[in-house]
């Protein structure tokens, strides 16, 4: 499979299907200037309603896309005000006027997108195959619905890194041992599987001396490379998208889907309040503990893996062979 290379000493991505952004972040009159997987992208909407993604640096003289203007669907840069459509062709330099034709090589350096799942998804890097692969998503995470919210940040953490943090389990009762009550330590049962590029994993953390089964139960779904679906209770769900923004960084974006309270409004805030308090005060410990670990990157070799960990390195072994390489030769 085709790879995208972070940094010389960074990290390396399979060539994939990417949530890039969230879908309500375009539409405005204002392109979406962000970076993924080390590009400069520009993302915006077309007269017809398409989101489009390009390489930023426009075809000119290179000024940032991401600055300028949607008008009429057309992507104005905001340097000389070139104009190019929804297929990335110029259409328009004022400074030669409005029956100037413009070259061929003044076409911006389209991505193909697809919408869906309340996210705008982009593949990046290496050539596209002929027929574009599924989105990986997970069956039954939660869509955007009036009883769910979201939220997006960026992590100052690798990516390999970023998606250990998702699939652990066995932190809880350290890394948040301010919200969890003591004792919870023992990891049992814990099962995993992995079919189709996804890993399905679900584990009880217990007290020592309890028998198997009692406890907290979580259940933690992974599509290769970076979408998660989490099961905190019947009741409480979360989609998870993470893509890198660089070699060092990465971009998370959740939704919660609660279904305790269905009322119009009271769903939406039952919802956000619960994404708030776990974006407040639970995720950043994780995100601690990721941005500390050293080697910066995540691998099977880097570290001594355990039983408890058997979710991570099913996901390493899927990144293993997205990138091509051999065992043992990461
Ligand atoms: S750099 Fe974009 S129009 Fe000149
Ligand atoms: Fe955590």
């Amino acid at each position: 499979m085709n790879e995208v290379t972070g940094s010389k000493q960074g990290e390396r991505w399979a060539a994939s299907w990417y949530a890039v952004a969230r879908a309500s972040a375009l539409g405005g009159a204002r392109p979406v200037g962000l970076q993924r997987l080390g590009r400069r992208l520009v993302l915006w909407r077309d007269a017809t309603g398409v989101a489009r993604c390009a390489d930023a640096a426009c075809p000119h003289r290179g000024a940032d896309l991401g600055l300028g203007r949607v008008q009429e669907g057309a992507l104005e840069c905001p340097y000389h005000g070139f104009r190019y459509d929804g297929g990335g062709a110029c259409q328009l330099m004022p400074c030669e006027g409005r029956d100037a034709k413009p070259s061929r090589a003044l076409t911006l350096r389209m991505h193909p997108v697809r919408e869906a799942h309340g996210f705008i998804w982009a593949w990046l890097g290496g050539p596209a195959p002929e027929a574009l692969p599924a989105l990986p998503w997970l069956p039954g995470a939660p869509e955007p619905d009036a009883n769910s919210a979201s939220v997006e940040e960026v992590w100052s953490a690798r990516f390999t890194r970023v998606m250990e943090g998702m699939m652990d389990l066995h932190h809880f009762p350290f890394a948040h041992r301010r919200y969890v009550p003591p004792g919870y330590t023992r990891l049992d049962p814990y099962e995993v599987q992995v079919d189709e590029g996804a890993i399905r994993t679900e584990g009880w953390l217990r007290k020592e001396e309890r028998p198997p089964g009692t406890g907290f139960r979580f259940a933690i779904s992974v599509a290769y490379p970076g979408v998660i679906h989490l099961r905190f209770t019947s009741r409480l769900e979360g989609a998870v998208v993470c893509t890198p923004v660089d070699a060092e960084h990465t971009w998370i974006a959740a939704r919660f889907h609660q279904s305790y309270v269905r009322l119009p409004w009271l769903g939406w805030l039952a919802a956000r309040l619960a994404i708030a308090f776990e974006f407040r005060f639970i995720q950043p410990d994780d995100h601690r503990m990721v941005r500390s670990s050293l080697p910066r990157s995540g691998a099977l070799t880097h570290g001594h893996l355990v039983r408890s960990d058997r979710a991570i390195v099913a996901w390493h072994q899927l990144h293993r062979a997205a990138l091509g390489d051999t065992p043992g030769a990461s």
